[in-house]
């Protein structure tokens, strides 16, 4: 009972390079972006309207959003960690942002300095005004299974967090393994215990593949009847504020398991590696994907 669709969630540009420490030029940002979008993916997170301080790679958003304004068929939502960074992304000119609170305490202090339950209030001030605006809001939970402090991660603290986001508003819920330490084995008891409070339909998974357990962990969830994976191109990514955790899943391995499975989704997946191609020869450092290291020596 795999969906017959699954739509990915690109997040590349904004997980993938937050990361960076070398300033990737603006203009290479949009060009990436509108690469990804010409391989057919309809949603691309495009950056973040987060602390310049905290995120340096991402200060440049206005000027992303503006550059990417005429770029049509396709979504380009981005992180706003508060009311300020909602009112920036409106004021560019944003349809859709999301917020991110996690399932860890520390986890929660390091990455957006403030504890769960703060984070959740200040979610629910974004939600409240973006439904003013009638802005779609997601809601992302981190250290679904595991912390890089605290260990494991009990599902029942990741079914709060979900329960509370979708109270608030958020219209879809991605379960992100931040520091890719899931397996089948955590990860489906976690999306048992979620999928009690928050519809099977309206979650999402978000994968880092640190430990090579992201495609197994997206196929268990597509079997639970998650439709929505969220992936990086080339393998980009890992969080500043999860030390040792690497990418996000490739985009092209997801693309190439689900062509494997009939599921459609609608990326042409020649076209993806032509992006990754793209940043990783600015970035100097070969693709982490497998099916785009093996297809390009075909
Ligand atoms: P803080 O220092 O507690 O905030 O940071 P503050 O309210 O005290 O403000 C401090 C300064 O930041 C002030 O400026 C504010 O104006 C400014 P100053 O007066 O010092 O010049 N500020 C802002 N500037 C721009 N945009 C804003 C904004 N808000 C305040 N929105 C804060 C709190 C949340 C702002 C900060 O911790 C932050 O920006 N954190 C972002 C961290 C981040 O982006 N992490 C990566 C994304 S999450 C992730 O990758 C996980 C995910 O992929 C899922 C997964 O893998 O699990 C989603
Ligand atoms: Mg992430």
């Amino acid at each position: 009972n795999i969906p017959r669709f699954v739509k990915i969630v690109e997040v590349g540009p904004r997980d993938g390079l937050q990361n960076e420490k070398d300033i990737v030029p603006t203009s290479v940002k949009v060009e990436l972006i509108k690469m990804l979008v010409d391989s057919g993916l309809q949603v691309v997170e495009a950056t973040s309207f987060v602390s310049p301080k905290w995120v340096p790679q991402l200060a440049d958003a206005k000027d992303v959003i503006e550059a990417i304004k005429s770029v049509g068929g396709a979504r380009f939502p981005v992180l706003t960690p508060n009311l300020k960074g909602l009112e920036a992304a409106l004021a560019a000119g944003v349809k859709e942002v999301a917020v991110f609170a996690a399932a860890s305490e520390s986890f929660s202090r390091s990455n957006i300095n403030c504890s769960i339950d703060e984070s959740l209030a200040r979610y629910r001030d974004v939600t409240s005004a973006a439904r003013k605006h009638s802005i779609p809001v997601r809601g992302y939970i981190s250290c679904v299974v595991g912390c890089p402090m605290e260990g494991n991660v009990h599902p029942s603290k990741v079914a709060y967090v979900a329960d509370e986001l979708y109270k608030m508003g958020c219209n879809e819920i991605s379960l992100g393994d931040t520091i890719g330490v899931g397996t089948p084995g955590t990860v489906v008891p976690m999306i048992e215990a979620v999928k009690n409070v928050v519809p099977i339909e309206k979650l999402a998974v978000h994968f880092h593949d640190t430990y090579g357990q992201a495609l197994s962990n997206i196929l268990v969830s597509l079997q639970m009847g998650i439709g929505v994976v969220d992936s990086s191109v080339s393998g980009l990514g890992g969080c500043p504020y999860a030390k040792g955790a690497t990418g996000n899943v490739a985009t092209e391995d997801v693309v190439y398991m689900l062509n494997g499975l009939g599921v459609k989704t609608n990326v042409d997946l020649k076209k993806l590696m032509l992006a990754g191609d793209f940043i990783r020869k600015h970035l100097g450092r070969p693709t982490e994907s497998k099916a785009a290291t093996a297809l390009s020596k075909t």
